[in-house]
């Protein structure tokens, strides 16, 4: 035969560059113990339901655990002229093991088999980015806990807008981090179900046990339409997705470490070891680790694109296109791996300049609303008291002072109704206790949101 796994309906051997532009083992040997672990699954229940006998199932399995032992050793062959992952280990299995070997395949496709493979491989995957999100997040609650209390200006429009916590920014980002754990968690449980026994496309006629395999690799269900098991990739979408989102408010993140840790910012300093030089300014310490995660959200956004083009139009069932899924997958996972565990190391780490971020937050009348909402407490009507509190920025605009820096009697100007107990909103201390509710950036409220954050991971 002209090619050993179907070259009987062959006249001529596959064209060499052909071979290499077709075949994935490059790529697909990760999915390895996978492959394996779905194979000895299929062996138990074949020898289970009788296709097997006894003995042909024991020695496929203990050929498959040699193999796995050999791969894992770095002994093992991948040959292009096996195309992929599944019969490359098909092939060694045979070599080792005989006449037996080539039985493993009965009442299974590839096409099966790889939509199983990769179920399996990113269940894993998922369950190890959740845990990635997870420690990123108890760090930044123990961080949002040490800066409680420290002052920095928050921002609209990238502009001083009112003084909060440092903690509260931080918690507002874990907010964003248990959401993405929360799709992960959604993902995980359509991406859990068994596409084994679909076959090539319409099933198989062996008197299969499908509940069987599902419980042996732990799958949730079998699924319940063969020619969808085979050609959907909904979940590798997904999955995708979620990765977009987590990767959007990395680079979020990411941005705002990158503002904040520049000279003109200095809001906080990021330890040496997750920074690089240059070659030329000496001077230099560049925030490397934000800058290159922020970049990488690019490539993501990019994979999530591919993969809803590689299926869009595609006829039922399984066509070579979804050969295609793989890679850019892959390159998602080991990026947003790594763009979490950078963070997940930094983070702990980064130190406040609370006397900056207080500075900051005195400048650009930060305070301004909490003179607004003074003068309302005083009887003025909102709007009224918006444009009083309005022509006093604009005094002090002119004469370079903040609202706190204003006498008694300047800030009478703009109406005779305020008293001495201004300058209790007018101090950013006044300003963000007073904000004292369910999701506000007190103090007080920061301590208690980390409370319950942790709390919500204890429970995951
Ligand atoms: N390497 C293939 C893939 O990644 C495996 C399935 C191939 N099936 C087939 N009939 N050509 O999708």
């Amino acid at each position: 035969p002209t090619n050993s796994a179907w070259g009987g309906r062959f006249s001529e051997a596959t064209d060499a560059f052909v071979q290499r532009f077709t075949a994935s083992v490059e790529f697909d040997q990760r999915m390895y113990a996978q492959d394996i672990q779905g194979s000895v699954a299929h062996a138990t229940m074949l020898a289970k339901v009788g296709v097997l006998t006894e003995q042909e199932r024991d020695d496929i399995i203990q050929g498959l655990t040699e193999i796995k032992a050999d791969i894992e050793a770095g002994n093992f062959e991948w040959s292009i002229e096996l195309e992929d992952v599944h019969m490359n280990i098909e092939a060694a299995l045979t070599k080792k093991i005989g006449i037996t070997g080539k039985k493993l395949h009965t009442g299974r496709s590839r096409n099966d088999q790889v939509a199983t493979d990769i179920r399996l491989y990113m269940r894993d995957e998922i369950d190890h980015l959740s845990s990635e999100i997870t420690r990123l997040q108890s760090g930044l609650i123990e961080l949002a806990e040490k800066e409680a209390d420290t002052i920095m200006p928050g921002f609209t429009h990238l502009q001083t807008a009112q003084p909060v916590t440092f903690g509260h920014h931080l918690l507002a980002w874990n907010e964003m981090l248990e959401r993405d754990y929360a799709r992960l968690q959604d993902c995980r449980k359509r991406t859990n179900i068994m596409p084994l026994g679909a076959a090539a496309l319409a099933g198989t006629t062996y008197p299969i046990d499908r509940e069987m395999t599902a419980e042996l690799l732990g799958f949730d269900a079998p699924t319940e339409n063969s020619l969808d098991s085979v050609s959907d990739r909904d979940f590798a979408i997904e999955f995708t997705a979620a990765a977009s989102t987590i990767m959007m408010h990395l680079s979020r993140f990411s941005e705002e470490l990158v503002l904040w840790a520049s000279a003109q910012f200095n809001f906080i300093d990021l330890p040496d070891r997750f920074c690089t030089g240059s070659s030329i300014m000496p001077q230099k310490k560049n925030p490397d680790v934000p800058e290159l995660v922020r970049g990488k959200a690019g490539r993501i956004f990019g994979h999530l694109i591919s993969l809803l083009t590689l299926m869009k139009s595609q006829p039922l069932a399984y066509n070579k296109d979804n050969q295609e899924d793989k890679e850019p997958l892959f390159d998602t996972i080991d990026n947003v791996s790594g763009s979490l565990r950078s963070f997940a190391d930094m983070m702990p780490h980064v130190k406040s300049n609370k006397e900056v971020m207080r500075e900051a937050a005195l400048r650009g009348f930060s305070t301004a609303t909490d003179l607004a909402d003074y003068l309302v407490r005083k009887g003025v009507a909102f709007r009224d008291s918006h444009e009083i509190v309005g022509s006093a920025v604009g005094y002090g605009v002119k004469t370079g002072k903040d609202l706190g820096e204003m006498s008694l009697e300047e800030l009478q100007q703009f109406g005779e109704m305020i008293t001495e107990d201004v300058f209790d909103v007018l101090t950013l201390e006044g300003s963000v206790s007073a904000r004292d509710h369910l999701g506000g950036t007190a103090p007080k409220q920061v301590l208690a949101a980390a409370k319950r954050a942790k709390e919500r991971l204890a429970n995951r």
